[in-house]
């Protein structure tokens, strides 16, 4: 399968909107809008990073963000790709200084933010930060930035701050899409190239923010849980064609670690994000991780699918009862597929070629992600044996 044929579907498939229902949805698509209007260059592929708050809430300070960055390093995760590492709500104190400046909480940043970045620059990572668009965060215990966007990213520009995630809490009624450019043109003004992550997801994010963003939520916020994350999943799915280099659905940071799931559900959850090009954004203690947990984030195959260079969002093309088929074109004509059980017994799964965008006659090549083995010269299908809340994913390479 080549660029011009997955082109050429581009408007069949947004014209028959794309559901999920037992037939087979026709295949994959990539927007027809491939101009980033963002011009900072960045978000090629989708983020990978770290952010504190799945697993640490409103308890960010700069001992947890140094740890953190050195583990990210120690452990081999930056090696793979992590680069971010993120602090999320709750770093400011409450009250802006008498020239209306954001000030970090004294007690958890003693040395100041700049010096935090100077610290993460150093071991070869980025620093990200959290503020809102409105008047202030979700955790009403630092202000937001509405009426001060350039000001504040000036000052995370003289910080050294290279990732902004925008959240969306108490703005009065005030509708995002005049909100949210504001910051990306502050952004642009401020001297320094910035990843702008909005973190809004009602109103049709997709549908506008690929214009203003590197990435857009499209969920409300994950739980580490099976429910939680196979719906964030499919109402991800939905906006596929909106993805594209330099702009990317964001289904919420992963969960990965936690201890709310089993381990293939965290291999599935891991599988899944990767494929739909999602942020890979780590959402446990990594200084602490199980080597379960480190398996899973590091496999270097399967983060592979997510930061291809063709950047074409994976999406849920068959699905029979609880049995998936997900799959998604990368660059060379390889495919990505994903067999995945949902339902509560093992099961066979099969992914016919015409399902995935492959012509019937095809031979390929089959690697298997998880067991890192390769079936040589198979055609027309590709079948698995999954247990309970597994996958199996391949890449397939024709001959
Ligand atoms: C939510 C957001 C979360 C986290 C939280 C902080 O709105 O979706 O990811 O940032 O605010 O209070």
């Amino acid at each position: 399968m080549n660029l011009k044929f997955v082109l050429c579907f581009t408007s069949l498939l947004l014209s028959i909107g794309i559901t999920t229902t037992d037939a087979a949805r026709t295949t994959f698509t990539i927007t027809n809008d491939r101009r980033i209007l963002l011009g900072n260059g960045l978000g090629r592929t989708p983020q990978m990073g770290w952010n504190n708050y799945n697993h640490f809430g409103c308890n960010v300070d700069e001992k947890l963000i140094m740890e953190t960055a050195d583990a990210m390093v120690s452990t081999g995760l930056a090696a793979v790709g992590y680069e971010y590492v993120n602090m999320d709500d709750c770093w400011a104190e409450l009250d802006r200084d008498s020239e209306g400046n954001l000030v970090p909480k004294a007690k958890a940043f003693p040395s100041g933010i700049k010096a935090l970045a100077d610290y993460v620059h150093n071991i070869g990572l980025k620093l990200g930060i959290y503020v809102d668009a409105g008047t202030v965060t979700c955790s009403k215990e630092m202000p937001g930035s509405l009426g001060h966007e350039e000001q504040d990213a000036k000052t995370f520009a003289s910080w050294g701050i290279d990732y902004l995630k925008y959240d969306n809490c108490n703005s009065h009624g005030l509708i995002p899409q005049n909100r949210y450019p504001k910051m990306e043109i502050a952004l642009q003004n401020s001297g320094r190239p910035i990843f702008y992550s909005i973190c809004q997801w009602q109103n049709d994010p997709a549908t506008w923010a690929h214009k203003v963003g590197n990435s857009w939520r499209t969920t409300d916020d994950i739980k580490d849980n099976w429910d939680s994350m196979t719906s964030g999943a499919d109402e991800n799915d939905i906006w596929a064609a909106y993805a594209k280099p330099g702009a990317w659905n964001d289904p919420d940071m992963l969960e990965v670690g936690n201890g709310g799931m089993t381990t293939e559900e965290y291999r599935s959850h891991f599988s899944i994000w990767a494929l739909a090009k999602a942020p890979l954004l780590i959402g446990c203690d990594i200084r602490s991780m199980s080597n379960e947990t480190y398996e899973i984030l590091s496999n270097k195959e399967v983060i592979d699918i997510n930061q291809d260079t063709l950047g074409v969002q994976g999406i849920k093309v068959r699905k029979n009862g609880d049995l998936e088929v997900w799959a998604g074109p990368l660059a060379d004509d390889k495919v990505a597929v994903i067999l995945w059980n949902r339902g509560n017994s093992t099961s066979q799964i099969t992914a016919n070629w015409t399902d995935i965008g492959l012509n019937s006659t095809t031979i390929v090549d089959a690697r298997d992600l998880w067991a890192h083995t390769t079936q040589k010269s198979i055609k027309g299908h590709i079948s698995a044996t999954v247990i309970s809340h597994a996958c199996k994913m391949y890449v397939l390479t024709p001959q």
